[in-house]
């Protein structure tokens, strides 16, 4: 047991500052409620300020597209394994959730007629996709949601990590144990805690994600007794500024540059997209990813090439990749740009209904560390900022609805910090990287459990590098686990020794608790409706 150095109330306690986090805040203080935000590291350090292509939504007026068009290009990018009642609902949503973004001062890109400027990428059938600053969508959503959690004065809580979620007897929520940047304990107590923690990309080498994405929440919510689904599906962005071995976080480069025209050209300067795909370099993500690390296996090359030299102010319009190219001394307008593909988006996470509610009491999660059905087995490009402002709006107020329920009061708060596994960080990206990502195989991913489960020792995190270690450990085991029960090629989950669909595992997710032992348990959840 370890003494709490301080306390404090709140109706809810929401974890996480990126877009799903900041619009739950701000609604739920709308609503009247006390909101604390708490986040591990600066307000603006986590995954929505990368967020380059746009929001995926239907405004009404593209000639031609339709709320339904967008229903059926996310059911396509699942894989049959999106719940048509999640996405037709999420998007349906969308519309109302931008306005609602753009009345807390986030302004979107304006073509010359003064409607929204639209962009499209991979697996879209319309232009749909609206861009902030070109391609820096996420950095103007996080700018707004900061700007106006600053104007309402909503209490943040930063350089605090959450360590577990307190909970009490019958296992209800009842508040959140966290530990400050010098590893000092505190609790929140509050009836309810809502995960905006993000996703899992740091499990690998390499990712498009930031230091701060390793699914923490995640792993808070399975040790509170939540359940996840879809974990095996870990969605690789096709293109990453290639720059050499590097390890961490590498430079986004947008699909939007090939929804604007830009090809894939192998090491031979030969388009390998055509032919694959009917929508070629616009396949979707986990088309081209597939593609582009066949290619790399066929030539022996590091990476592919991207060719953007026909686009015209290639530097007016993705003014962040071509910053980032312009950094490692490559000009986009004169040359192609090498790109592999990295770790992205985490397609699944804690399961929850459209209101972000989880199976205890008292928790919730929206955004990234969530699954609420939408994705399936493959996120469609950009709806992610939609599904963080909708499932963050709809999160506040199913906390709001449930708050009219009496609770007991807590008792004594003591933190009992629990002894979990620990490996150390580069032991398991290491492995998670060989055996888990585009192309898996049995004998691999046992291989991995085994490394990772080696390398573990038990102990007790004392401080925000521990908590994230003891997240990517138990993450690296629930996602091999996951990957290794699916014995089919489907979506982002590509298994080599399984190399097609099959359909005895067509609309059926696998879902994933801890047994009493800490242990990742996996097996077969109930059919979605697709
Ligand atoms: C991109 O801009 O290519 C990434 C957008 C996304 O992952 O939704």
């Amino acid at each position: 047991m370890t003494a709490v150095l301080w306390e404090a109330e709140a109706d809810v306690v929401v974890v996480g500052s990126g877009v799903a986090g900041l619009t739950a805040a701000l609604d739920a203080a709308e609503l009247g409620m006390r909101v604390v935000v708490v986040t591990k590291d600066a307000v603006d350090a986590g995954s929505t300020g990368y967020a380059q292509g746009g929001v995926a939504v239907v405004l009404g007026d593209v000639p031609g597209d339709s709320v339904e068009a967008h229903v059926a290009d996310t059911l396509t990018a699942g894989a049959g394994l999106s719940d048509a009642a999640a996405v037709a609902e999420i998007l349906a949503d969308g519309p109302a959730a931008v306005a609602r973004l753009r009345a807390r001062g986030a302004v979107f890109d304006s073509a010359p007629d003064g409607r929204p400027a639209r962009t499209r990428e991979g697996g879209h059938s319309a232009f749909r996709v609206v861009p902030a600053g070109g391609d820096a969508t996420g950095a103007e959503v996080e700018r707004a949601l900061v700007a106006a959690a600053t104007d309402r004065r909503l209490p943040l809580l930063v350089g605090h990590v959450a360590v577990d979620a307190l909970r009490d007897g019958s296992g209800t929520v009842t508040g959140l144990a966290v530990l400050d940047d010098a590893g000092r304990p505190g609790v929140l107590r509050a009836p309810a805690v809502l995960l905006a923690t993000g996703g899992y990309g740091q499990l690998y080498l390499s990712t498009t994600n930031p230091a701060t994405a390793t699914g923490d929440g995640l792993a808070l919510a399975l040790r509170a007794g939540a359940t996840a689904a879809d974990l095996e599906f870990v969605q690789f962005h096709p293109t990453v500024l290639y720059t050499g071995p590097a390890v961490g976080r590498r430079p986004l480069v947008t699909e939007a540059v090939r929804g604007e025209g830009a090809v894939l050209l192998d090491r031979a300067g030969r388009r390998f997209m055509t032919g694959v795909h009917p929508l070629a370099d616009l396949a979707p993500r986990d088309v081209v990813a597939g593609a582009i690390t066949r290619t790399l296996a066929a030539t022996g090359a590091d990476c592919v090439h991207l060719d953007a030299t026909a686009l015209p102010d290639f530097a007016r319009r993705f003014p962040t990749v071509h910053a980032a190219c312009r950094a490692a001394g490559i000009d986009p307008a004169r040359e192609p740009i090498p790109v592999t593909p990295a770790a992205h988006y985490a397609c699944g996470g804690v399961v929850t209904d459209l209101h972000g509610r989880t199976a205890v009491p008292g928790l919730y999660a929206a955004g990234e560390v969530a699954r609420t059905g939408l994705h399936g087995a493959n996120r469609l490009a950009s709806n992610s900022l939609l599904e963080g402002l909708v499932v963050g709006a709809r999160a506040a107020r199913a906390v709001a609805a449930d708050a009219r329920t009496p609770r007991p009061a807590a008792g004594e708060c003591l933190v009992a910090a629990p002894a979990v596994p620990l490996a150390p960080r580069g032991v398991v990206q290491q492995a998670m990287t060989v055996a888990a990502g585009i192309g898996r195989d049995a004998a691999g991913l046992a291989a991995a459990s085994d490394r990772v489960e080696a390398a573990a020792v038990v102990g007790v995190p004392v401080d925000r590098a521990g908590v994230e270690d003891a997240a990517l450990t138990l993450l690296a085991q629930a996602v091999l686990a996951a990957a290794g029960t699916r014995t089919e090629s489907r979506g982002c989950h590509v298994r080599t020794d399984f190399p097609e669909r099959d359909d005895v595992w067509q609309r059926a997710s696998l879902e994933l608790t801890l047994d009493a032992a800490g242990q990742p348990v996996v097996r077969t959840g109930t059919a979605v409706a697709a």
